[in-house]
Formats: C-alpha cells, sequence, structure tokens
C-alpha cells in the first residue's frame, strides 16, 4: 500500500468532485458531509471524466455522459446508462461495472489517498 499526498482540505470543496493524480493513477476526489472519498476517475461504461459530473444527496455521483449513477463510498452501481433513450442498447456489450474506491486519510487538514502497490 502507498500513500499519496493529493492536497489540503481547502482545495476540496464541500459537496464538489475534483480530478486528481496520484501514483500513477487518475482519481476523482469528493468532499462529502462526514469526510473525503476517492474512485477512479473515468467511468466503468465509457470512461467519461466522473469529476465533471454531479454530486447528489451527499451520496452519489452521476456520470456526465449517459447517466450512470455510482455510490461515492462504495463504488456500488445504482444506475446503470440511461441518458439519451436508447443507450441502454449497448448495455449488452458494457455490463454494469462498480467504481474501484481508495481510502482518504486527512492529517493536519492534509488529504493522503491509499493505493494498494
Ligand atoms: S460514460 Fe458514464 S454512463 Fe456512459
Amino acid at each position: 500500500m502507498s500513500r499519496y499526498r493529493i492536497g489540503n482540505e481547502a482545495d476540496f470543496p464541500s459537496n464538489q468532485v475534483k480530478a486528481c493524480q496520484a501514483g500513477g493513477h487518475n482519481l476523482a476526489v469528493y468532499a462529502l458531509r462526514d469526510g473525503y472519498y476517492a474512485t477512479q476517475a473515468a467511468c466503468p461504461h465509457l470512461k467519461a471524466p466522473l469529476a465533471k459530473g454531479k454530486v447528489l444527496d451527499d451520496r452519489l455521483i452521476q456520470c456526465p455522459w449517459h447517466r450512470a449513477r455510482f455510490d461515492i463510498r462504495t463504488g456500488e452501481v445504482m444506475d446503470w446508462a440511461n441518458f439519451p433513450p436508447g443507450i441502454q442498447m449497448l448495455n449488452v456489450v458494457r455490463k454494469e461495472k462498480a467504481l474501484q474506491t481508495y481510502p482518504i486519510k486527512v492529517e493536519d487538514g492534509v488529504l493522503y489517498v491509499e493505493i494498494a502497490d
């Protein structure tokens, strides 16, 4: 497990998502009410940048392209791609896939992400 500094708390406004890089991994980092979370940066559907998506209800990230929704804390798929109408036809080949998540620790106002080697 390696640990990477990704910024200060002030860099992560609450209820928002931001793109970060750590140890060669692209991440989306979220500031929620109970703390900070990180997931892979690219949507597992067709690789849209989740940092351009919307944080909903202090809980979900909605993909900016086809509106798949994932639980930020667990990476679980809550709704798969469903926009525009007809995109579901692709789902035969692009099956539901959860987001990889990464733990974040805060020490003295500095955020660190932990990534398995
Ligand atoms: S790229 Fe995210 S739902 Fe299609």
